[in-house]
């Protein structure tokens, strides 16, 4: 396997980008509120680097990104359209935004006309089903507009789609600056993973993470449960039917490697229009119950286990912490990381970045990752798909 310093963009001195149309796969996914306003840029401003690299060199930049997940169909309200004049005032570049569903004459125009401090960016990747379900034709079709690829998309490579591993078996592909920084700054210390570490596991992506976390038991020390998971391990543990011992659940709790710290108490969303906060036992909870934080005895418990390890993970908000009635377990968890300096401590995904910005700042942590589930399943195996396809990639090309 060739080194992935050979790969990073930086190291091509020798090539001479001026005019060479390049493809650079972006990870603008980021956090909105219900007026569209972005409320974490970090993902955006990690590709400045990248960017005006390129743009320095003279080459042509055409971004690719998705946001949301539209499952394979136009949906507007997940329109990169609506960041686009903040995308242009954090990166400093006018954008043309262009779907990739017009006809290929068009784009090549548009691409052939764009002006030296412009970008082209394709409107959200994911409203093609060939991204998702992976096509050769559609990522031929894709690579056939730029004279390489980039990848600067660390919190997406995890997936298997057409603008991750797919354009690279087509073009010479590269990585970008912070791709680099991602893999240098986590690879060195996975190591470390260990009888003193402890994973702080949150957020809505239940499916995903459940899977995740079951992956890392054995792994390390504790398993903290937060976010929408805790609503599952309630309901499981408080359901009167037999419980069944093939269950993700059942198999989670009855491990013997890692001991699963799930929350002792609640809190509890009553009503929308004047709505009322009560905390609740673990064991109080019904199937109906809005869980939006973790409780004060958890919050002591989570806190008490960050403080004596020496390795700390987290991924994903304890609530909903953009709520400043229900914050107070993500705060309280980001200022236990915070407080324990002798860790090394590594935190991503877009919400808890966020929360990192809001509640600490991402200087108290040895290193804040752009992805979520890529930044756990890089720690868990050591790659990614999207950094394999770019080392294959320059074995065709060599
Ligand atoms: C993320 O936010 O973790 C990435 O953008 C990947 O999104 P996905 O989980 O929808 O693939």
């Amino acid at each position: 396997m060739n080194s992935l310093k050979d790969v990073f963009i930086q190291n091509l001195h020798t090539i001479n980008l001026e005019n060479k149309k390049c493809i650079v796969r972006v990870d603008f996914n980021v956090p909105l509120s219900d007026q569209n306003k972005i409320l974490d840029d970090t993902r955006i401003k990690a590709v400045k680097k990248t960017i005006d690299f390129l743009i320095s060199k003279k080459a042509i930049v055409i971004l690719i990104s998705h946001m949301g997940r539209p499952k394979g169909k136009t949906d507007q309200n997940l329109s990169l359209g609506k960041i686009k004049n903040s995308i242009e005032l954090i990166l400093k570049y006018k954008i043309l935004l262009i779907d990739v569903k017009e006809n290929d004459e068009t784009i090549h125009n548009s691409i052939s006309d764009i002006k030296s401090n412009q970008l082209i960016m394709f409107e959200n990747i994911r409203f093609n089903p060939e991204e998702e379900t992976y096509s050769d034709k559609f990522s031929k079709y894709l690579s056939s507009f730029g004279d390489m690829y980039i990848n600067d998309a660390f919190a997406v490579s995890h997936r298997n789609h057409s603008s991750i591993i797919g354009i690279p078996k087509f073009i010479p592909s590269f990585m970008g600056f912070m791709m680099y920084k991602e893999y240098t700054s986590i690879s060195k210390h996975s190591s470390q993973l260990s009888n003193n570490s402890i994973c702080i596991f949150g957020g809505a992506k239940i499916s995903d993470k459940i899977q995740i976390l079951n992956n890392f038991i054995g792994k390390v020390k504790y398993i903290a449960i937060g976010g929408g998971m805790i609503k599952e391990f309630a309901n499981y543990l408080n359901s009167k039917k037999i419980r069944d011992k093939n269950n993700i659940i059942h198999n989670i709790l009855n491990n013997k490697k890692t001991k699963i710290l799930i929350p002792q108490d609640v809190l509890i969303k009553n009503g929308n229009l004047k709505p009322e906060y009560i905390v609740k036992n673990l064991d109080e909870i019904l199937i109906e119950d809005n869980i939006v934080d973790i409780g004060p005895k958890t919050i002591n418990l989570y806190s008490n286990s960050i403080q004596i390890s020496t390795y700390i993970l987290w991924n994903g908000p304890m609530g909903i912490f953009e709520n400043p009635n229900s914050n107070k377990g993500t705060s309280a968890i980001a200022k236990a990381i915070a407080r324990n300096n002798k860790a090394y401590s590594v935190a991503g995904g877009g919400s808890t970045v966020q929360a990192i910005n809001q509640f600490i700042t991402p200087k108290n942590l040895s290193h804040v990752s752009t992805g979520g589930g890529a930044f756990m399943e890089y720690i868990e195996n050591g790659t990614l798909p999207g950094i394999n396809a770019i080392i294959q990639n320059k074995n065709l090309y060599e």
